[in-house]
């Protein structure tokens, strides 16, 4: 079982783009495990392996032992919208053995199937994944899913972490699944939990806000609802519903809000 801590920190978003300096990101992560952030998270899909590059530049002067890195396999990004999924046995390899690279370690805590379906998860994939486990280049094995996939998941019985959206919005069928996650022992690790409406667009105060216009204007248009990024991590904190709660920044004042809020329960 991986120490997970309340908090984790996702290396994603503007961290894979030149809208944010590396030194930034390194700064940040390395603030987050001075105050306790053991979990973090990253995917070759974020930048197209730059977050992964970034999280492994903060890693060379930090303790490994007791931090819980999690990344991911299976869908690819490149260009700035293009995304590739592949979830061959052989593709899940050689994502998994470029990550180890980028992020500079032998294996990972936590691999995550990026966005797999049920009918993805294919006999070949599970004995290439057992033995990728037994080679030592990932030691915990989760989903990163919503809705249905996650029943089908959890029918499946690979995985032991499931990433998937916690927030006030979710309807209660999708608060049962995570109940039954969490009562099977499956550890839930909460994203998105500010809600699944695009947040309302913002000052421009730095490069880094760029990204969400961005994706604000390449997303989904429409969504339950939404709180403010720290009303929605103190909410899922509180909810029994997830084992670890992630959110990003790419601001030191918004990561020392964050880090308090999860001092403060
Ligand atoms: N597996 C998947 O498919 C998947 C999907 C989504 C996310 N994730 C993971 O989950 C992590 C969190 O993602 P999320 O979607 O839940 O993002 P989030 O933490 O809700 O962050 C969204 C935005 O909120 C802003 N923010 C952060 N703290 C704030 C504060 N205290 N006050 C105001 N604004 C604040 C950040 O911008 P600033 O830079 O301005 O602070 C950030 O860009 C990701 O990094 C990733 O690791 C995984």
């Amino acid at each position: 079982m991986l120490n997970l801590s309340p908090l984790g920190f996702g290396v994603s978003g503007a961290h894979g783009t030149p809208l944010v300096r590396r030194t930034q990101t390194v700064s940040l992560i390395h603030r987050a495990a001075r105050a306790g952030v053991r979990v973090f998270d990253t995917a070759p899909a974020y930048g197209a392996g730059e977050a992964e590059i970034r999280l492994g530049l903060a890693l060379k002067s930090l303790d490994r032992s007791g931090l819980v890195i999690s990344t991911k396999a299976g869908l690819t990004s490149y260009g700035l919208t293009g995304r590739r999924r592949d979830f061959s046995p052989a593709a899940i390899e050689t994502s998994l053995t470029a990550s180890l690279t980028r992020l500079g370690v032998e294996g990972v805590d936590l691999l995550i199937l990026h966005g797999v379906s049920h009918e993805e998860l294919s006999a070949p994939l599970q004995n290439r994944l057992e033995t990728l486990k037994a080679a030592g280049a990932y030691q915990a094995l989760g989903m990163a899913g919503r809705g249905l996939s996650l029943d089908e998941a959890l029918e499946v019985g690979w995985f032991t972490y499931l990433m998937t959206p916690v927030h006030p919005f979710l309807d209660e069928d999708e608060r049962a699944v995570l109940a039954r996650a969490r009562a099977m022992g499956v550890n839930v690790i909460a994203i998105e939990t500010a809600g699944d409406a695009p947040a309302s667009p913002r000052t421009l105060r730095s490069m880094a806000d760029l990204y969400p216009v961005f994706k604000h204007l390449h997303g989904a248009a429409h969504g339950r609802g939404r709180i403010g990024v720290t009303e929605g991590l103190r909410v899922a904190l509180a909810s029994g519903l997830a084992d670890t709660v992630l959110f990003t920044t790419t601001r030191r004042r918004h990561l020392d809000v964050n880090l308090s809020v999860a001092e403060a329960l």
